[in-house]
């Protein structure tokens, strides 16, 4: 089937932090979904056929000047338009309700009451200056019962709905927290559907997607593949396409969409920094080198002497990553002055770096991200490439898999860039890295072993700088101590220790002792983060 025809669903970007999130739950009912800038003009917006339009929330108040606005005329296009938080507040405001400045900013977790289900004089004394309450519970709320935990993160309110709309929800500040004009298909929700915080948003957001739109959700993360390798050999044409390949997940289904793309016109560079973990540098050579699968030029470059040189001595953790980074940097301009001419640079750049580096669409910046930049300063190209974008992790894990890219590197965990650099604490020698590689090769195997790889969000051996005094036979040794580290986490942002079986650990434990030349002692690190972090440096 061709791509285009699939029904999709547009949402239309008002700035919002969470309008990828918003993409991407459309995109869990199976159903084709792109994001626009509210500044697209509506004839280019129709001219897509969308089954649905969701206007995402935003910074802007819209009695502020130059806000974000839209075409009053998609209120009457007949297509089924929901709008989230600010989306909702401009709704009305077009259309002839009252926003305004709420007299405290609400935000958190927040009880809406359904109307229809809540009390009717509840609902009357809320709604009292805002409008009618519904008698019946909104399509949107089918199956949820009242009162219902949402997110609300608001400065301005709607204090009356527009004519012709009838209230659905409400809060004890929020007279109207969602309303509904069946009639022209118009829906809106001062709260955030799209967040984990709203128990039962996911829901909420379905039910418009299949039952007001009438989607019947037959899209699949394959087929954003098929799409993207067609958009790409379209785009491309027969110009030269470079990728910085690291054999991470990301970089990885990147490379392979543009293989698919441009074939032979696609050069893979994979600079080996000698701070992989072991044999992970001759498994990116498997897959992506002339005997792997894929139709693409693959250059390896073995720098590790090169890398050991300029780490010798250097104990500072930034300053290695400064070192690593711009070494990196150099060897892109010599491979880039040997390759020659390059019309295009591909980045795995996902939404979680996007958002991050602040580079999100109409999004406010949150903080600066380590993996974005530096490359295009030293190669002249046209334009950066980034297929993915608009996907989390786990949909470029789905697309990595869809492409037949190995499990084994699609499944991969997340790995510094940096590399064993940040997991050895001091100075760096090809002796210590080769400890640690060893002794991660043991964990990871028990860990495996145990079932535990299957749980575990992160593990690795890490190589403290302490040595201490053992013995081993009759012999006194003098070695190196190796830091164990697991984590459960989510988000990365907080994490929990792997609770792993004592048995696990101390057959681990003997084994690396046992195994591995220059280690006497094992430590299990027993830090959740805060207050530690999840890299020991
Ligand atoms: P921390 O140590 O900050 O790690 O708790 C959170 C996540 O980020 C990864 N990490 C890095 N990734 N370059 C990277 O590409 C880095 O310098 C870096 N430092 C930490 C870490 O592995 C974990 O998944």
């Amino acid at each position: 089937m061709e791509i285009s025809s699939h029904e999709k669903v547009i949402v239309i970007d008002f700035g919002g932090q969470y309008n990828q999130l918003v993409a991407r739950r459309v995109r869990e009912c199976n159903v084709y979904c792109e994001i626009h800038s509210y500044r697209t003009p509506l004839a280019e917006i129709l001219a897509m056929h969308p089954k649905g339009i969701i206007l995402t929330g935003g910074p802007d108040s819209v009695y502020a000047e130059n806000a974000a606005a839209c075409d009053p005329s998609l209120f009457s296009s007949g297509i089924p338009v929901l709008g989230l938080c600010y989306g909702a507040q401009l709704m009305m405001h077009v259309l002839g309700g009252e926003v305004c400045r709420a007299p405290e900013r609400e935000y958190g977790k927040t009880e809406v009451y359904l109307c229809g289900a809540a009390s009717p004089l509840e609902a009357a004394a809320a709604s009292a200056s805002a409008g009618l309450p519904s008698e019946d519970k909104s399509l949107l709320f089918k199956g949820i019962s009242s009162p219902t935990v949402c997110w609300m993160s608001h400065n301005d309110y709607i204090k009356r709905a527009a004519d012709g709309f009838s209230i659905t929800a409400f809060t004890d500040n929020c007279p109207v927290a969602a309303a509904e004009d069946v009639s022209r298909q118009l829906y809106a929700f001062q709260f955030h559907p799209e967040v984990m915080h709203t128990e039962h948003g996911f829901e909420m957001l379905r039910h418009f997607v299949m039952d007001i739109c009438g989607c019947s959700g037959d899209w699949k993360m394959d087929d954003f593949a098929e799409k993207t390798v067609e958009e790409l050999r379209e785009k491309i044409g027969d110009g030269k396409v470079l990728c910085a390949l690291s054999g991470g997940v990301d970089s990885s289904v990147a490379a392979v969409l543009l293989s698919k793309a441009v074939g032979k016109n696609l050069t893979c560079v994979f600079v080996d920094h000698g701070l992989l973990r072991k044999d992970e540098g001759d498994l990116v050579e498997s897959v992506f080198g002339p005997q792997g699968a894929y139709d693409l030029n693959f250059i390896r470059i073995n720098a590790q002497n090169r890398y050991y040189v300029k780490l010798a001595g250097v104990t500072d953790p930034n300053t290695k990553r400064m070192i690593i980074g711009e070494e990196f940097i150099r060897i892109f301009e010599e491979v880039g002055r040997e390759i020659g001419h390059v019309d295009y640079l591909v980045q795995g750049t996902i939404y979680p770096d996007v958002v991050e580096s602040g580079l999100g669409g109409e999004s406010a910046v949150i903080k600066p991200h380590h993996n974005v930049g530096a490359l295009p300063d030293v190669i002249d190209f046209k334009e950066i490439l980034e297929p993915l974008r608009s996907l989390f992790k786990d949909e470029v894990r789905a697309v990595g898999l869809h492409l037949g890219i190995p499990e084994k590197l699609v499944m991969r965990q997340p790995f510094p860039g940096p590399g064993l650099a940040v997991r050895i604490i001091g100075d760096i020698t090809a002796q210590k890295v080769r400890i640690v590689q060893e002794a991660d090769a043991i964990f990871r195997e028990e860990m495996e072993k145990a079932g535990l790889d299957r749980t575990a969000s992160q593990y690795y051996a890490a190589l403290t700088n302490l040595r201490s005094v053992g013995v081993m036979g009759d012999e006194r040794t003098y070695d190196y101590a190796v830091a164990l580290r697991s984590v459960n986490t989510v988000d990365f942002m907080t994490a929990d220790v792997t609770e792993i079986p004592y048995e696990v650990l101390l057959r681990t434990s003997s084994r690396i002792v046992g195994e591995v030349d220059g280690v006497n002692r094992v430590f299990y690190d027993i830090t959740s983060k805060p207050p530690a972090t999840i890299e020991l440096e």
